[in-house]
C-alpha cells in the first residue's frame, strides 16, 4: 500500500479498496499537519539531548560524591557487587525476584562447563498487597517461597544461598543490608521505607517452618542484568552496563572504587557496580523544558507525584498512558475520530504499552492498529486516523528510546572504555519492534565516537542475576555453606 498525499482529503477510504503490498513501511505523508504540530514537543533534537546529558552527568557525579549525595536526585547507590562471574561458580541457589506485578521464585543450578539449569514459578502480587501493609507483602513472599520449595522438593537439610532481586531504590550498606529509599512503579506498602528490606524478608521467612536458606545478596534488576550478561558472554566481553526498560527504567554501571565516595567496602578491589536509579533524574526540575502537559498529568495522577520524572517519560508503566492522553486530547479538539471517543479510551490505564508495540509492528493495511482501536472501542476509524494514531505512538516511543540513549551515552563517556557491552532487559526493549534500533542509532550519535558498544538482550537478568550475585558472593566459601546457620 502506498499512502498518497491526496488521500488526506478523503475522510474514510475503505480499507478493502487499498492496494496492499508486502513490506509496508509507515509513511507519515498522510499524517495531518495539525497532529504533527501537536506532537512536536515529543520530538527531541540532539541539542536538547546534549543538554540533558550534561545535566545527567552532573546529577550522577553529585550522587557519587559524599558531600553532595544527600541533595542529589540521582542517588547512585553502591551495590557492593565488585566481582563479575568468572565461570567457577557452582551449586544450587534460590532467587527471588520482586519488582512488578509478578513475583518469581527460582531454583538455579550452576555446574561444570557452563551447565545451567533453572526451575521457576511466577506468583501474582495483587494490587491490594502492592499498596497494603509491608508485613503482608513479605508474608506473601515467604508463603510463595514455601510453596515453591515444597513443590520442587528442595532438600531442607542443606542451607541454600538466596539472592533477592528487589527492584526499587535501595540504599545499600552491604551486600545483605539495604534500606528502601522510596517505593516506585505501582508499589506503595506501608512500613517499609527506611527499613532494612533483608531484615523484613528474614522475619517473614522465620515465621514459616522448614525454610533452610541464607540470604547472601540483595540486588537491583539492573545489576542482575549486568551479571547475567557477563555470565552469558562467558566473561569475554566488557559487560559494564545493565539497563532495564520495562515497567520501570534504570541503569547500573561499573565504576572505579575511588570515584564511589560512599563505598565503604573492600577498596583493594578496583571496581564496584553503581545502581544509578536514574529514573529519578529530573525530580529537581531539570526536565522541565521538555515536559509536556501529558507528562504533567501522568505525574500528578500517579502514586508518587513529583518523583521518577525521567522514568515516567520512558517506561512501560507510563508510555501507553501518554499515548492515550494525547489521543483523548486531540479527539476532544476534533483532530481525531471526528471527535468521537469511547469509554475505554477515556479510562485511565486502558491503553497498555503493548498496544504501542502492536501498532508499530503493523506491516500492512493498519491491521494491528485497527485491532487495537477496535479493542479500545473505536470501531470505525479512518485511514488518516490510523496513520495519526501510529504517528503519536512513534513519537512517544522514539522519545523514550532517545532519552534512554542520552543516559547510556553519559555512562559510556563517563567510563571511557574502548569497548562496552550493554546488557538490556525489560518488556519495552524486548517487545517494541524498533526500540533497539532507535537506541543504537541515537547512542552512536551522542556518545564519544571512539567508544564501541553493543547492546544485548540479557536473558532473564533479574532471576539469573540474583542467583549469580549470590553465587559470586559465596564462590570461595561454597564448601562451608552446608554448615551455616539458617536465617
Ligand atoms: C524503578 C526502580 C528501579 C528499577 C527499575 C526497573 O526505576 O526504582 O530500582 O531498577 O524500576 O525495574
Amino acid at each position: 500500500m502506498r499512502t498518497k498525499p491526496e488521500m488526506m482529503g478523503q475522510l474514510r477510504p475503505a480499507f478493502s479498496e487499498l492496494n496492499i503490498s508486502e513490506g509496508f513501511e509507515f509513511d507519515t505523508e498522510i499524517v495531518t499537519n495539525e497532529i504533527k504540530e501537536d506532537c512536536k514537543p515529543l520530538l527531541l533534537s540532539n541539542e536538547q539531548l546534549t543538554t540533558l546529558m550534561k545535566d545527567m552527568n552532573d546529577a550522577i557525579n553529585k550522587g557519587l560524591s559524599k558531600d553532595t549525595n544527600p541533595s542529589s536526585v540521582v542517588k547512585c547507590y553502591v551495590t557492593y557487587v565488585q566481582d563479575l562471574p568468572n565461570g567457577t561458580e557452582r551449586g544450587k541457589f534460590l532467587a527471588l525476584d520482586l519488582g512488578g506485578t509478578n513475583f518469581r521464585v527460582l531454583l538455579i543450578e550452576l555446574g561444570e562447563n557452563n551447565y545451567f539449569h533453572m526451575d521457576s514459578e511466577i506468583f501474582k502480587v495483587p494490587e491490594y498487597i502492592q499498596t497494603g501493609k509491608g508485613t503482608e507483602l513479605f508474608d506473601h513472599i515467604a508463603k510463595c517461597l514455601a510453596e515453591f520449595v515444597k513443590k520442587h522438593n528442595v532438600d531442607s537439610t542443606v542451607t541454600l544461598p538466596l539472592g533477592f532481586t528487589f527492584s526499587f531504590p535501595l540504599r545499600q550498606v552491604g551486600l545483605t543490608k539495604g534500606y528502601l529509599n522510596s517505593w516506585t512503579k505501582g508499589f506503595n506498602c506501608s512500613g517499609v521505607v527506611d527499613e532494612d528490606v533483608v531484615r523484613l524478608l528474614k522475619e517473614a521467612i522465620r515465621k514459616r517452618k522448614g525454610l533452610n536458606l541464607q540470604v547472601t545478596a540483595i540486588l537491583n534488576d539492573a545489576t542482575g542484568t549486568l551479571m547475567s550478561c557477563a555470565h552469558k558472554t562467558r566473561y569475554s566481553k566488557n559487560c559494564f552496563v545493565g539497563l532495564i526498560v520495562g515497567t520501570g527504567c534504570n541503569a547500573c554501571y561499573v565504576e572505579k572504587v575511588e570515584n564511589a565516595e560512599l563505598f565503604d567496602g573492600d577498596s583493594s578491589k578496583p571496581y564496584v557496580i553503581i545502581n544509578t536509579e536514574w529514573g529519578a533524574f529530573g525530580d529537581d526540575g531539570k526536565l522541565a523544558s521538555i515536559t509536556t502537559k501529558y507528562d504533567r498529568e501522568i505525574d500528578e495522577l500517579s502514586l508518587n507525584a513529583g518523583c521518577q520524572r525521567f522514568e515516567k517519560m520512558i517506561s512501560g508503566m507510563y508510555m501507553g498512558e501518554i499515548v492515550r492522553l494525547t489521543i483523548v486530547d486531540l479527539a476532544n479538539q476534533k483532530k481525531l475520530f471526528e471527535g468521537r471517543l469511547s469509554d475505554q479510551m477515556k479510562t485511565k490505564g486502558a491503553f497498555g504499552t503493548s498496544f504501542i508495540s502492536d501498532i508499530e509492528s503493523d506491516k500492512a493495511n493498519y491491521k494491528e492498529t485497527l485491532k487495537v482501536l477496535n479493542e479500545m472501542g473505536i470501531s470505525d476509524p479512518s485511514l488518516v486516523d490510523c496513520a495519526n494514531v501510529r504517528y503519536i505512538c512513534e513519537c512517544v516511543s522514539r522519545r523514550s528510546a532517545h532519552l534512554v540513549s542520552a543516559g547510556l551515552a553519559v555512562l559510556l563517556n563517563k567510563m571511557n572504555e574502548k569497548s562496552v557491552t550493554i546488557g538490556v532487559d525489560g518488556s519495552v526493549y524486548r517487545f517494541h519492534p524498533y526500540f533497539h534500533k532507535l537506541m543504537v542509532e541515537k547512542t552512536k550519535q551522542l556518545a564519544n565516537p571512539d567508544i564501541k558498544f553493543d547492546m544485548m538482550l540479557s536473558e532473564d537478568g533479574s532471576g539469573r542475576g540474583a542467583a549469580l550475585v549470590a553465587a559470586v558472593a559465596v564462590r570461595d566459601e561454597l564448601p562451608k555453606m552446608n554448615g551455616v546457620a539458617a536465617v
